[in-house]
């Protein structure tokens, strides 16, 4: 599954999955009732327009306008308590945002939130913000963080715009600057959007951890080579530990960087990951992880860890050396630090053995029901269903991109739709027309779905497909 990590400009970034959801609720903009009783202050700035809430009447009602439910009206979307402006740039869904109340890591007993707090525990003195908002700028998300205009990360086709400077996080990254600017431990915790195409284990919202540790740049090296060397616990010892990386030219060391320092921040990094997955999986007798070398627009040098699991190598998370740019930019210029990033729903799928993705956002009480706070036990599946397969084959055009045909899906069948594969593509040897074939299974993760049901889902399918992507039938 996609592990969601930013790679070089170069390298595809991975995917994700969809499913069915009640009708979006359509409001007017500015409608009383969306306020209630609040003071709400309404300014328009460029591209945004902000509904500002007055902290202290928000916390008297113990309102949180995450919970809200977001609207979307043909001018303005609201999300998170604020309304935002509409552009040729918007291509977040209904689908998606009301994904942004559902909070999944902040239920303890959900496998997404057991997960986060071991992860947590091994990082006790760190301060751990879980509560942005998911709508961040593109400057939050790509520009502090040195993404260059043409990444890959920014197109229309993986990743969800509310407008052209307003969108949906792709990585909890897009809060380095911030968190770092108020201390020198920090994690972040956050649900993330990444549009993508449909399979068992990929999910268009899925969850990220981010961590970033900074040390004074003088003393770094005496400070993190006394503490590895006093760590009594010594989990670190138990791994089996691959490192092959090398600093080279492909994954430099920063200009500015005191070679020394920069090496001492490196082994602190690995020291304190590999403590963290040997606590997650403290299970596994024989842990083996793997360092490789990676790319990302805000480490330098960078790294991938991936763990040996059933015979397979996951990769589990990025990580490297913070770009000095951004702890100057954060007020920091006298530090040197590390930071990651990981995907918690892979790590969760492993450890608890959960088969399919879509579980972790089921309403299902058999599902939520099975886990208890802090504590990792396999997932007891209830019955597999039946799964429902039907093609739709239309000629396709130079708009078309895969990503954009799985969202049409997601916003008609939503979770419902276990995956979408393309099973069939030729061109027509005289018109030069593109034909493709999409085969779509249905299977409900909790119930049995019937013929005439997903019928009329397939034939709304075909209609929106023409509509909203300009496609001709077949
Ligand atoms: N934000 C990166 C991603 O989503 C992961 C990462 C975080 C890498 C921090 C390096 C440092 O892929």
């Amino acid at each position: 599954m996609a592990s969601g990590m930013f790679r070089a400009a170069t390298q595809q970034w991975s995917s994700r999955t969809l499913r069915a959801r009640p009708a979006p609720r359509i409001m007017n903009y500015g409608s009383a009732s969306l306020f209630g009783d609040l003071q709400c202050i309404t300014k328009l700035l460029a591209n945004e327009l902000i509904a500002f809430w007055e902290p202290d009447q928000l916390g008297q009602i113990g309102s949180n306008p995450l919970k809200e439910p977001p609207t979307i009206t043909k001018d303005s979307i609201t999300v998170g308590g604020k309304t935002y402006k509409v552009d040729q740039a918007t291509n977040v869904t209904t689908t998606i945002l009301e994904k942004t109340t559902r909070q999944l890591f902040q239920i303890p007993t959900h496998p997404i939130a057991i997960i986060k707090d071991l992860i947590a525990s091994t990082f006790p003195d760190f301060k751990h913000y879980q509560s942005f908002s998911p709508v961040v700028t593109t400057k939050q998300n790509f520009d502090d963080l040195c993404f260059a205009k043409d990444h890959p990360g920014r197109a229309a086709t993986d990743t969800y715009y509310i407008n052209e400077k307003i969108m949906l996080r792709t990585h909890t990254s897009a809060h380095q600057l911030q968190v770092l600017t108020e201390a020198d431990k920090v994690l972040v915790t956050a649900d993330v959007y990444r549009r993508d195409e449909i399979d068992a284990s990929h999910y268009p919202v899925f969850h990220q951890m981010e961590g970033a540790e900074l040390f004074d740049t003088k003393t770094a090296v005496d400070v993190i080579r006394k503490q590895i060397a006093t760590d009594t616990a010594q989990h670190s010892k138990s791994i089996h530990t691959t490192d092959i990386t090398v600093i080279t030219d492909k994954n430099p060391k920063q200009d500015c960087h005191d070679q020394a320092a920069m090496l001492a921040t490196a082994d602190h990094l690995k020291y304190s990951l590999n403590k963290m997955v040997r606590n997650l999986f403290s299970h596994e007798k024989n842990l083996t992880v793997r360092w490789i070398d990676a790319q990302f627009p805000f480490t330098s040098p960078s790294w991938e860890m991936e763990i040996l699991y059933k015979g397979k190598w996951l990769e589990v998370l990025g990580c490297g050396v913070i770009k000095q740019d951004i702890l100057n930019n954060a007020g920091k210029p006298d530090k040197i630090g590390w930071a990651f990033g990981l995907g918690l729903e892979r790590l969760a799928l492993v450890l608890f053995g959960i088969p399919d993705i879509r579980l972790f956002w089921s309403q299902d009480e058999r599902f939520l029901h099975q886990f208890e706070p802090s504590k990792i036990q396999k997932f007891k599946a209830f019955s597999k269903y039946p799964p429902c397969f039907k093609d739709i084959t239309f000629w396709s055009n130079e708009d078309f991109h895969e990503n954009n045909f799985c969202e049409v899906v997601r916003d008609v069948a939503g979770d419902i739709v276990e995956d979408v594969r393309m099973i069939d593509e030729f061109t027509h040897p005289k018109t030069k027309k593109c034909s493709v074939c999409y085969r779509i299974n249905y299977r409900s993760m909790d119930r049995n779905v019937t013929n005439v049901e997903i019928n009329e889902i397939q034939d709304r399918l075909r209609e929106e497909v023409v509509r909203r992507m300009k496609v001709e039938l077949r």
